[in-house]
């Protein structure tokens, strides 16, 4: 093609169209048209600031507006066009735009860049989605205290190496990931803070001969200040790599709970129950019922941790200020984020759904000598033993028990005192799972009264927390 016009964008310079391969890697349409909200709410800002500071009239700042409006409209409608011819969404609204209302479109562009454009744009989106995930987390956190309230004298085992260590409550296990959640929400609070600074006004990536409002349009978009330098403004994805750390570390956490939903769910354990509503059943094995949200929950993590690594070696090396490497950051952002939605909402769905069998969790309480711990502090307690020559004391204890094939609490008083002399019958009231849980009062330590107090602090927090946002 030759004809001057051929090429729809840059007709002024350039002569032919781009090569229909180079359309392809070029076009970002197919997926950055989700900030189309964004980038119209960021360009109705931009043109109410150009109209304040006199740059262009209030004429066209009107026309502008309505134009914008009726683009949105038609969006939201479904009826838009999208163009791969005009790239991005940037250039697909704002040609949508000259349709509309000629000449007034040409104006909006003033003082501005799709560097900026771009970058305000993402900032908005990201934002959005941190505030979405704060929310969703706080249900999460909610599911999992009311669940820890209602279970916080709920004997089970505490594992470490998956090996039974010292009993616990279930109420406990579950505010350890409330614990967790806290932090993750946390780091997505600190993202959007150093994230809620305004590059528009940035320009290209030297900032404008334009006389701007850079505080207005901040302030009007929700930012608590412009960015401070135009380079970094037009080159920064910081706030996109810091809200996918965030989220790795989040689905880290929630893929941790699922193991242990995936493994609870199994009749070996058997100390969770999910009903049909988190489950699938098999197409040959008529008995089966598989916990695939959970899974898929573990599995997600994947690609979430993915879209981080993608992104950080996108930026690797880039030189200042902007290069189109940085149009990769959207695809893989908005997959991730989308991920972390749909394992967010997976998980509090599994833990209103799930329901504990506590003579399961009680029996395997016990497995394992679990209480060896508490026979050593009792002959640190009573008999002012060291607390090495305890554990070695109980370490024969345990030997023996083992070579009667017995539970320390099956023990005789005179198979014990064959250990250790000075063991008294008191020392079996400190065997039972129940007196060991009950014992551990330590701040943060899994006694149910710790637990039930803990429990009932994180819903009252939490109903609160859900009020507000
Ligand atoms: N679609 C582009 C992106 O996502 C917008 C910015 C384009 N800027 C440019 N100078 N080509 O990064």
């Amino acid at each position: 093609m030759t004809e001057s016009n051929a090429n729809q964008m840059w007709g002024g310079r350039f002569q032919m169209s781009p090569a229909e391969i180079m359309e392809q890697i070029n076009a970002s349409i197919d997926f950055d048209k989700r900030m189309a909200r964004e980038d119209i709410a960021g360009s109705k800002v931009h043109a109410a600031m150009l109209a304040a500071t006199g740059i262009i009239t209030d004429g066209d700042r009107q026309a502008i507006d309505k134009g914008l409006d009726q683009v949105l409209d038609e969006i939201e409608a479904g009826s838009f066009e999208y163009s791969r011819a005009l790239e991005d969404v940037h250039m697909n609204i704002e040609a949508r735009l000259k349709a509309l209302i000629g000449e007034a479109a040409g104006r909006l562009h003033t003082a501005r860049s799709r560097n900026d454009q771009v970058a305000t744009d993402f900032r908005l989106y990201v934002r959005g989605q941190i505030d979405l995930f704060d929310r969703a987390l706080a249900v999460l956190q909610l599911a999992l205290a009311q669940k820890a309230e209602a279970h916080a004298a709920t004997v089970m085992p505490g594992f470490t190496h998956l090996q039974p260590a010292q009993p616990v409550t279930f109420g406990h296990h579950l505010l350890a990931y409330v614990e967790m959640i806290g932090r993750d929400r946390g780091r997505f609070q600190d993202a959007r803070r150093r994230l809620n600074e305004c590059p528009l006004g940035a320009a290209a990536l030297a900032g404008t001969s334009f006389p701007i409002d850079r505080e207005q349009t901040a302030r009007e978009l929700g930012f608590d200040k412009p960015t401070a330098n135009s380079l970094d403004s037009v080159s920064d994805r910081d706030f996109v790599m810091e809200t996918l750390a965030a989220a790795t570390i989040t689905a880290v956490h929630l893929s941790r709970l699922s193991e242990e939903i995936v493994l609870w769910v199994t009749p070996q354990f058997g100390f969770l129950t999910l009903s049909d509503r988190f489950t699938t059943g098999s197409s040959i094995m008529p008995q089966k019922r598989n916990p695939d949200a959970a899974e898929l929950c573990r599995a997600k993590v994947g690609r979430i941790a993915g879209a981080l690594q993608s992104l950080v070696l996108v930026m690797k090396g880039l030189p200042l200020a902007y290069s189109k490497d940085m149009q990769e950051d959207k695809e893989v952002a908005f997959d991730a984020l989308d991920s972390l939605r749909l394992v967010i909402a997976a998980a509090a769905g599994m833990v209103e759904d799930m329901q504990p069998v506590p003579e399961a969790m009680q029996r395997a309480a016990g497995y394992g000598y679990s209480t060896a711990t508490d026979l050593a502090d009792w002959l640190v307690r009573e008999l002012k033993m060291p607390f090495r020559q305890a554990h070695h004391a109980t370490g024969s204890i345990v030997a023996l028990a083992e070579t009667q094939g017995v539970d320390l609490s099956e023990l005789t008083l005179e198979a014990m005192q064959s250990a250790e002399s000075g063991i008294t019958a008191d020392v079996f009231s400190v065997l039972s799972v129940d007196n060991s849980v009950a014992s551990r009062t330590s701040y943060g330590g899994t006694a149910p009264h710790n637990v039930q107090k803990m429990a009932a602090k994180w819903v009252g927090q939490l109903e609160n927390d859900l009020k507000r946002v």
